[in-house]
């Protein structure tokens, strides 16, 4: 891991192998370990950056300067620092998922010129409605009275498949883990970003780069059929789902989910 300095804060990155530069952008409350079998599976071709995003993971907040809310673009401003200070000109490609996702819509927006193609996993272009909103600001303050796990209570049972319960307890154990130890003030500060996140309708003709969109069958956050018509919106985008998965993929199905991603890939570079 490096950790790298970006003026007010440091983060916590994954930067390993060489080739052109993946840059995989996790989910809420997560970290970057949710990719641990992308990082091992795509090193061998690709540089792979994975960081924990500010407030999550190593790269928490501190308490006493913590930020009430953090926003998308916050979050899309801090990862282009972080190529910055990596020395990452070339155009990335930008994988995230769900909230890593909401980032990269404002990644794309704002920085088109740093991104080589997309990949969207089980995410949304909508905005909140004003219901998921206030549970959103409830949660943001519930983990700072309670606690991370407390407040986060049968988040998991929504994430991932039953299946994925059953067959990999494993999974649902490190995800668990990863859910309870996610930083309280991060935890707070992102959800209040999501809540006041724009809807991005309006982008998403104007993506201009190749795009894969990527949902686990049995997602019920960002359902298969709510992705499709994301899809349908970007121009240049292909649409797979990932059988036996809810809405953790990279870690319910690595092997399907990696394949998936490696052709999109050898497509985007030829190869
Ligand atoms: C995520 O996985 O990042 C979350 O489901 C995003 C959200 O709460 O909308």
């Amino acid at each position: 891991m490096k950790q790298v300095g970006l003026d007010d804060k440091t983060v916590n990155t994954i930067d390993c192998g060489s080739g052109p530069t993946l840059l995989f952008v996790h989910g809420f409350p997560l970290d970057h370990t949710m990719w641990l079998s992308q990082i091992e599976h795509f090193a061998s071709d690709y540089r792979v950056v994975a960081p924990d995003l500010p407030g999550f993971g190593n790269s928490g907040f501190d308490p006493q300067n913590a930020p009430t809310t953090y926003s998308m673009k916050s979050f899309a401003d801090d990862l282009l620092r972080l190529l910055d200070a990596l020395d990452i000109d070339e155009p990335v490609v930008f994988c995230g998922l769900s909230m890593g996702g909401y980032i990269g819509w404002q990644f794309v927006r704002h920085y088109n010129e740093r991104v080589k193609a997309m990949i969207l996993c089980d995410t949304k272009s909508a905005a909140d409605t004003k219901e998921v909103a206030r549970a959103r600001h409830f949660m943001a303050d519930g983990v700072i009275e309670a606690g991370t796990s407390l407040a986060t209570k049968g988040m998991l049972d929504r994430m991932i498949s039953p299946k994925t319960v059953q067959n990999s307890p494993d999974v649902a154990m490190t995800l668990q883990a990863m859910i309870d130890n996610a930083p309280p003030h991060g935890v707070a500060a992102a959800q209040r970003g999501m809540a006041e996140r724009p809807d991005v309708a309006n982008l998403l003709p104007h993506i201009d780069l190749p795009t894969l969109l990527i949902c686990g069958e049995g997602d019920q956050i960002s359902p298969p059929a709510e992705m499709q018509s994301i899809a349908a919106a970007i121009p240049n985008a292909t649409f797979a789902t990932i059988p036996n998965a809810g809405h953790m993929p990279p870690m319910e199905q690595p092997e399907e989910f990696n394949l998936a991603v490696a052709e999109f890939l050898n497509d985007v570079f030829s190869k």
